[in-house]
């Protein structure tokens, strides 16, 4: 069993809730290994900031839906490689918002909602759709936006190649403060003890 799926098993019962709400999709979220990434090191970070097994249960879930409202961006927009123009990121930047919507129904699930609804947020203020800033971003947000960052950045798309660990970590380290909250960069960074003074 995974350290995530650990952190689930105690409280199935909002996931069980999912399934008439997008039943086909669900399933692709789920196996999804990005997503599955982002869990895994969203967990590692949420047990290291001392998080009870509800909240890492939350912190999953926010992990593994993050982007669930993708489903709702057209596929020529979706699966265009780069760059996209105004008009279409504008379209994109929108998933936040469609995701908060997909789930803020579901009983029990409302802290999700809102967690999935900001984790394009940025700690100064310059994220979307909001511009929430600070301490006004959910926890679970501030975690998976780095961990999401992180996890895009180290894997190969068709359209680029893969950064390797050192080259992702001083990114993100490049953008503590402005994108990413600073204590929840510290805290990732020193999760990679082999990586401390490679960049
Ligand atoms: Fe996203």
């Amino acid at each position: 069993m995974t350290r995530a799926a650990a952190a689930s098993s105690s409280d199935s019962g909002p996931v069980l809730q999912l399934a008439p709400v997008f039943p086909r999709r669900l399933r692709d979220h789920w196996l999804d290994p990005h997503a599955a990434e982002v869990v895994e090191l969203a967990i590692d970070l949420g047990r290291a900031a001392g998080l009870s097994s509800a909240a890492l249960f939350e912190l999953e879930l926010v992990a593994r839906l993050h982007d669930v409202g993708k489903d709702a961006v057209p596929h020529a927009i979706l699966r265009k490689p780069p760059p996209l123009n105004d008009a279409e990121w504008a379209v994109m930047r929108r998933h936040p918002e469609w995701g908060f919507e997909m789930l803020v129904d579901v009983p029990g699930l409302e802290p999700v909602a809102r967690a999935v609804h900001a984790h394009h947020e940025h700690w100064d203020g310059n994220g979307y759709p909001q511009r929430l800033a600070g301490p006004d971003i959910p926890f679970a947000s501030r975690i998976v936006a780095v961990c999401d960052a992180f996890s895009a950045m180290t894997t190969e798309r068709p359209y680029r190649g893969a950064r390797s660990v050192a080259e992702a970590l001083a990114e993100v380290r490049r953008c503590t403060a402005t994108q990413f909250d600073p204590a929840i960069v510290d805290a990732f960074v020193l999760s990679f003890p082999e990586q401390v003074g490679v960049a």
